[in-house]
């Protein structure tokens, strides 16, 4: 699976014939927002390469992330006449990209699918190693299946029309990345705080490419999660518990920030990483605009779904800890105590109460 970050998508052709990609159809599936915004661009290049190049847009928005779309768009696939010599392109998000992913996976038992994320958390995170999937009865990504695309062709000149909060997100992603796969990294986003909010391209370019190298590394080595892939959930444990308390109410990336400050201090509490750079891992967040304090959690409510998340292993929590700033492991043995201690330390009224 390859990775090509790329100013604009007239690359694309070139680099389908250089992946060996070919076929007689190509459908590029988007959202109501992506498609509408670059679809024609990918559209206008793809044609050069396909005999017929047809479009299909979801509507925007997790809650369309459900069965009764894939169906939706087998039945384009099937009106278009695909057939497993043709190739999907996914140009969206992390939903977009879930979803087309999916249904590449299963219609006639797989066919070919590229990403082309036009998200933050989708070029450095979702595009990347393959799992592709819906939500289904209130569960996210319950349903799904591994399908890896052909390859992954991202321009993050696309993220210059993401909004505020949807970039910040991403940036959770990425400060997540760089906690769990490189200290270089994180000194990196440190000295480039101003240049990233700005979204300098050459910046932002390089930002993609280095935290999706961290997540491509470690998928090569683990492509089905059976081992060292689980590092990439760190701060997800909390978070998704965080996630799922709040109704979904915070964006995905501001609760893996919560999670990750989290998992810090726990591991500050276990001497592994000083108090100074538990401070330092919140000073980077509030930069980027990401949270370390949230409103209203009740503490127990929120280990009592940590404990009910699917990445819970015969009966343990499978806990994402740091070794040090760039270096994460897997921890089987995290107490009650140490989760109460961490949610503490994120909860307003708790630093507020204790002033
Ligand atoms: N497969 C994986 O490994 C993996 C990993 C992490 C997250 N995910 C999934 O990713 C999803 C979240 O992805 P997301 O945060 O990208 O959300 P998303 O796909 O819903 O996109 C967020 C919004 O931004 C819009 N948008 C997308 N690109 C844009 C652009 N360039 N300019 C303007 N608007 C744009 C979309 O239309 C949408 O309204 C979740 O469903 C999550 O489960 C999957």
């Amino acid at each position: 699976m390859s990775l090509y970050v790329c100013d604009s998508y007239e690359k694309l052709p070139a680099i389908l014939k250089k992946e060996g990609v070919s076929g007689t159809r190509a459908m590029v599936v988007g959202d109501t927002n992506t498609l509408s915004l670059y679809g024609e661009d990918v559209a206008n290049v793809l044609a050069s390469v396909f005999t017929s190049v047809h479009r299909y847009a979801f509507p925007a928005g997790e809650e369309h992330k459900n069965l009764t779309s894939i169906e939706e768009l087998y039945r384009a696939l099937l009106v278009a006449s695909f057939d497993r010599h043709d190739v999907i392109f996914a140009l969206g998000g992390g939903v977009v990209g879930d979803m087309a992913g999916f249904a590449a996976a299963t219609y006639m038992r797989g066919i070919r699918y590229v990403q082309l994320p036009t998200t933050l958390l989708a070029q450095v995170d979702s595009s990347i190693g393959g799992k592709t999937g819906v939500d289904f009865e209130g569960y996210k990504n319950m349903v799904g299946a591994f399908h890896m695309p052909a390859f992954i062709y991202t321009v993050p000149g696309t993220l210059a029309t993401l909004d505020r909060v949807q970039f910040s997100s991403g940036m959770g992603e990425v400060i997540k990345s760089a906690l769990l796969g490189s200290e270089d990294f994180f000194e990196w986003l440190l000295g480039n705080i101003y240049e990233i909010d700005e979204r300098e391209p050459e910046v932002i370019m390089e930002m993609v490419r280095r935290t999706a190298s961290i997540k491509e590394r470690i998928v090569k080595e683990d492509p089905t999660e059976k081992g060292i892939r689980a590092v990439l959930n760190l701060g997800h444990t909390l978070g998704h518990a965080i996630e799922k308390f709040l109704e979904f109410r915070l964006p995905h990336g501001h609760c893996v920030a919560l999670g990750c400050v989290a998992a810090a201090k726990i591991s500050e509490g276990r001497g592994l990483l000083s108090t100074e750079e538990l401070f330092e891992i919140r000073d980077v967040l509030v930069a980027f605009d990401l949270p370390i304090l949230v409103d209203g959690l009740d503490k127990e409510a929120v280990v009592a779904l940590t404990k009910a998340d699917k990445k819970m292993q015969g009966g343990q929590i499978r806990f994402v800890l740091l070794k040090k700033i760039g270096k994460a492991f897997v921890a089987k043995d995290v107490t009650d105590a140490e989760l109460f201690d961490a949610l503490k330390f994120i909860c307003a009224e708790d630093i507020l109460v204790e002033g």
